[in-house]
Parts: structure tokens; sequence; C-alpha cells
């Protein structure tokens, strides 16, 4: 049995659905990542699944218990990193990791092994005594991470760890993931950043309370993909979105969206390679030079950005 079961899950606040009749599954030993943007639901959902919130309508089981009845007994073998984690700031790492290893009811012997194995993953060796309010945000998500796995779950829900932290802390952030992984956790995380999706193994995809797409990477870019993605270099490409935007709400080319991608414009259109020449011309006419246009393979990015439409 899957060790996350969502079944029709529903929340509403007064006449507002905040999370909207959604199902899915998580298999064990699996990273399952939950993409939305701010305000989507992802916060409210985990906060049922940990029976932390009672549902409108729907259900929950986790490790094949009630997640409202038995959230007793599937406390100790979860772990959850809420979204403002809530570390001491005014306590040093080792602190709060003996803050947290207390809450938890370990011994002290097991309390000196699993910190030195927190410290170790988080990579916070040497950093034992330092306040943990003047650790930069990346080492503080690290020291969260530790503090919700010191009683070795068998599942861990993590409400978006990266955010607000540079790319390459998050970088270092997901491998850590990838390491608990590999020792058998289960791995539930949040996030907005649409670019994280292609780390998960799995993902829903959920958007003003409704999932839109649920599955691995590959299978949602098969299934969701209407339309060719066509990758343009143009030599000012926020001009040649403006100007593609422009064209596309005029009707004058079938574009279903434009979106900026560094110094690369992406659009999405029914049989791309049939309009390139009508694309160039509106941009030659714009006087924008372009420096290449090619059909490319979608990413999730792309996909999302579609489904959205
Ligand atoms: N206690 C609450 N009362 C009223 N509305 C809420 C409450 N909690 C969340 N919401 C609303 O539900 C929606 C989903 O919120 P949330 O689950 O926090 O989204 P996310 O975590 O994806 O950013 C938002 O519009 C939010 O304002
Ligand atoms: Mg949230």
């Amino acid at each position: 049995m899957n060790p996350v079961i969502v079944s029709s899950l529903t929340k509403r606040f007064g006449d507002f659905t905040a999370v909207d009749d959604i199902s899915f599954e998580v298999r064990r030993g699996e990273i399952f990542g939950f993409l939305g943007p701010n305000g989507a639901g992802k916060t409210t959902t985990i906060r049922m699944i940990l029976g932390l919130l009672a549902p409108t309508a729907g259900s929950v089981r986790v490790l094949g218990m009630d997640a409202r009845r038995e959230t007793a007994k599937i406390r100790p073998r979860t772990g959850y990193m809420s979204q403002r984690f809530s570390l001491y700031n005014d306590l040093t790492v080792i602190q709060n990791l003996r803050f947290y290893g207390a809450a938890y009811g370990l011994g002290n012997a097991q309390l000196q092994e699993r910190i030195r194995a927190a410290l170790q993953l988080a990579d916070l060796e040497g950093r034992e005594h330092l306040k943990t309010g003047e650790l930069s945000g990346g080492w503080r998500q690290r020291l969260a991470l530790g503090a919700a796995i010191l009683h070795e779950p068998e599942i861990i829900f993590l409400d978006e760890p990266t955010a607000g932290v540079d790319p390459l802390s998050r970088r270092t952030f997901w491998d850590l993931l990838y390491r608990l992984v590999e020792e058998g956790v289960t791995v539930f995380v949040t996030t907005h950043y649409m670019d994280e999706a292609e780390h998960c193994h799995r993902l829903a995809f959920i958007r003003r309370g409704q999932i839109i797409a649920l599955g691995a990477p590959s299978e949602i870019k098969r299934h969701k993909m209407r339309g060719e993605v066509l990758e343009i270099a143009p030599e000012n490409a926020a001009r040649a979105v403006e100007v593609l935007r422009t064209a596309r709400l005029e009707g004058a080319l079938p574009l279903e969206s434009v979106e900026l991608y560094g110094a690369l414009v992406h659009v999405i259109l029914p049989e791309a390679r049939k309009h390139r020449k009508d694309i160039l011309r509106t941009l030659q006419n714009a006087h924008i030079r372009v420096h290449n246009m090619d059909v490319i393979e979608p990413s999730l990015e792309d996909v999302f950005i579609a489904a959205m439409q």
C-alpha cells in the first residue's frame, strides 16, 4: 500500500475553496513534488495530510492510518519542515537540534548519535556553536531539514524548503533530498519554483486548488503538451516578447503563449515549423534581428505554462 493516499480531498474557508477535490498517491521511496504558484493550496493540503487541519470533505491515509483520527500514531513516523521552519534564532545550531531531539523523545545516547548524523547531512560540522540567526538562508534550511529527520522518519513533508534561497543552495538542498531517498526515506516536497519539477520522481501540479497535471515528468510532458515550443534568440529578447505578444493578441500569429527565458524567448504554438517565417517577419518588421530559432523539446515549465493558458 502506498504510504500517502489522498482521496477527494477538499477544504473550504467560508465560501472560498482552497483545495478542490484532489486525489493522488505518494509511492514509497520517491521524491513526490507538489508544485504550484503562491496561493494554489499547497500548504493547506500538507496540513490536512499531517492531520493539523480538518478537511471539509475527502480523506487522507498515511502509512495505512487515517490522518485525522490516528495522528498520534502517525506523527513519530513522519517528519515535517513547515514553510516558516520554526528554528529558534537565538539558540545555537546544536541547541536547536537538542531541543528538537528532546521534543521527539530521543534518549541521550541516541540523541548524540542522531545529532551527529544531522550535522553531517546538513554539512554543519564545525558550526555547532554558531547562533542560528547568524546562519545564511541556505544553512538554516539545511539545519531545519536536519532537525526534521532526527527521529528517523519514514516520510518527510517539506513545505517550500527552498523558497528564498540562492540557486546554489537550492541545488545543494536537492542533493540532500536524494541522499535521504537513497537511505529509503519517502519525500513529499512543495515548491513554487517550476524549474524544480524536473528534480522530482513524480509530481502533481496544483492551481487554484485543483490538480492539473500528475505523474512522472516524462509522462506529464507526453500527455499535457499541445503545440510545440519554438526557442528564439533575438538581439533584444524583452522587446521581442512585447512585439510577439501584441501580434498574438491582434490575432496575427497563432501563438498560445510567449515567455521570456533569460535572453531567449519561448513561444508555444501548434505546428511551429509552419509559422517560423511569419514569426521571423513579424520580428524583422519591428527591426529586431534574430540570431537563431529552433523547435525544442519542451521543459516542464513550458508544459505548465501551456496547461495554464
Ligand atoms: N485559514 C484560512 N482562512 C481563509 N483562507 C485561507 C486560510 N488558509 C489559506 N487560505 C487561502 O487558501 C488559499 C491557498 O492557501 P495555501 O494553501 O497557503 O497556498 P500555497 O501554500 O499554495 O501558497 C489562499 O488563497 C489562501 O489565502
Ligand atoms: Mg504555502
